[in-house]
């Protein structure tokens, strides 16, 4: 079992994007489309407390690392994350401004209850970050594999917001895997949180994305779903085609760098907008 691929781990370049989201961004910033925009909205509100609960849930284990490679890459992890943390939390406060207030509200409930959990449960809330960090590199690499589709009808700052979000989970996909496999490995733990957690935040997402279009009046709008449905599942969906690269967790032997992102993160690094802190 391979327990740490150094040879194959990206390098970790810790980025500051351009400015504040401005006022300039519409409502419906994902090419005019209410559903496509609500759902990267909702998923983008999760992040502020999520990647906070990545980062402790990675340093906490610091010092059992004697590995100084992966230290580094620990203390890159933390730095990306702490970025994407505070960036996505001036896209909640932009939603906030536009009328969706609960979405702030219960970001501050779950915050809460990650931080105990963090505390509490440690070595679970790293095998939860490993494994939900093995959806966000999924993700990732749905964006990176297309980025003038993905993003080219996103509004320009979103697209400059998502493209370099992508970028550094492709770059740090193995760091909490690593970290987990030398201080707390156990592959029934490992299998069972990924499974929970992907029902739970498809059902996290789900329910804001609901908030969301029930704000705006059209929850119960047929034609949003039917393009909701096409945007996820339809030819060339969002959600398309990952059945397999998901399931690659299950198996006993699996590593994040099994599936090689380095030519995604060479191909797209150049687009982005971003100043290098380190
Ligand atoms: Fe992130
Ligand atoms: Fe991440």
């Amino acid at each position: 079992m391979q327990t740490n691929q150094d040879d194959s781990a990206s390098e970790i370049l810790i980025r500051r994007p351009k400015g504040p989201l401005s006022p300039d961004v519409p409502r419906y910033w994902y090419g005019g489309d209410a559903f496509a925009t609500h759902f990267m909205n909702a998923l983008s509100s999760t992040f502020p407390f999520g990647e906070a609960f990545f980062v402790r849930a990675v340093l906490h284990f610091r010092d059992q690392i004697d590995d100084p490679r992966l230290r580094e890459r620990m203390r890159g992890f933390a730095g990306q994350e702490g970025q994407h943390s505070r960036v996505h939390d001036e896209h909640v406060q932009m939603l906030v401004a536009q009328g969706y207030g609960a979405l702030e509200t219960r970001n501050r409930f779950i915050d809460r209850i990650a931080r105990w959990q963090n505390r509490r449960f440690p070595r679970l809330s790293l095998s939860m970050t490993a494994g939900l960090e093995h959806l966000t590199a999924l993700l990732a690499r749905q964006l990176l594999s297309d980025p003038e589709g993905r993003t080219g009808p996103m509004h320009p700052e979103m697209a400059r917001l998502w493209l370099w979000h992508a970028l550094e989970e492709a770059e740090h996909k193995a760091v909490a895997f690593d970290v987990l496999t030398q201080v707390a490995h156990s592959y029934p733990l490992r299998i069972i949180t990924l499974a929970l957690n992907t029902f739970g935040l498809s059902l996290e997402v789900f329910e804001r994305m609901v908030y969301m279009l029930w704000k705006d009046g059209l929850l119960f709008k047929a034609e949003i779903w039917t393009a909701g449905w096409r945007f996820l599942f339809g030819e060339g969906g969002f959600l398309r085609g990952l059945g397999a690269d998901y399931r690659a967790w299950y198996h006993r032997d699996f590593h994040p760098n099994d599936v090689d992102d380095r030519p995604l993160i060479e191909l797209n690094a150049p687009l982005i907008e971003a100043e290098i802190l380190t």
